[in-house]
């Protein structure tokens, strides 16, 4: 993927605004009420999908600790800025820390309409695979996964049975999101 490089302003725009303008109307238009976020860092994307969907109830995990990035350096500081961020959604809210893969073992199949899946980062390089594997059978039939960028890791999908045809662009009206994809769960 090109990235930032050589895109206009526009684009730009569309690259970087997936959680304001992709996500949150995604959700919207599929009418997803009990959702997922694996990946919650401070909130960010979990904030605008609450904001824009008023009845959704979404979980977040995350780690919430210091790992390899840049990004990453004050992450044990993300937790509690996640849960200000998301004060005023309480009651539709839950917020767990720790490792999904390990999460994964103690959650109910079938429990979600969606899992939005946004946890691209060094630590996670070789276990996307693993990771997806232990969290599609807690999305319903009909359910989806939503993924930013998951291009950078197609092969542990295909690894896993999917084929290049199973992927859709997320599209808000006729608009496709740059960024977002989809698989359905048969
Ligand atoms: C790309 S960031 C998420 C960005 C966030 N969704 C946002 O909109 O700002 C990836 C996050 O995944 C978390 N993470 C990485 N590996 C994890 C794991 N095994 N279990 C839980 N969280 C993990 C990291 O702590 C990091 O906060």
């Amino acid at each position: 993927m090109q990235k930032t490089k050589k895109l206009g302003f526009i684009q730009w725009i569309k690259f970087k605004g997936w959680f304001i303008f992709d996500l949150p109307y995604f959700i919207k238009e599929q009418n997803l009420k009990n959702g997922l976020e694996l990946g919650a860092k401070a909130g960010r994307s979990m904030y605008y999908m609450l904001k824009v969907n008023k009845n959704l109830k979404l979980a977040g995990i995350d780690l919430w600790e210091v790992i390899e990035g840049g990004a990453y350096k004050d992450n044990n500081k993300n937790e509690d800025k996640c849960r200000r961020k998301l004060n005023s959604f309480l009651d539709r809210v839950t917020l767990i820390k720790g490792d999904a893969k390990q999460i994964a073992t103690n959650t109910e199949n079938e429990t979600y309409d969606f899992i939005y899946y946004d946890l691209q980062c060094k630590l996670m390089t070789s276990f996307h695979q693993e990771m997806i594997e232990k969290w599609l059978p807690k999305i319903k039939k009909g359910g989806v996964l939503i993924g930013r960028d998951f291009r950078e890791f197609r092969e542990a999908f295909y690894n896993l049975g999917f084929k290049e045809t199973d992927f859709n662009s997320c599209k808000i009206g006729e608009r496709v999101s740059v960024r977002l994809e989809y698989v359905v769960i048969k």
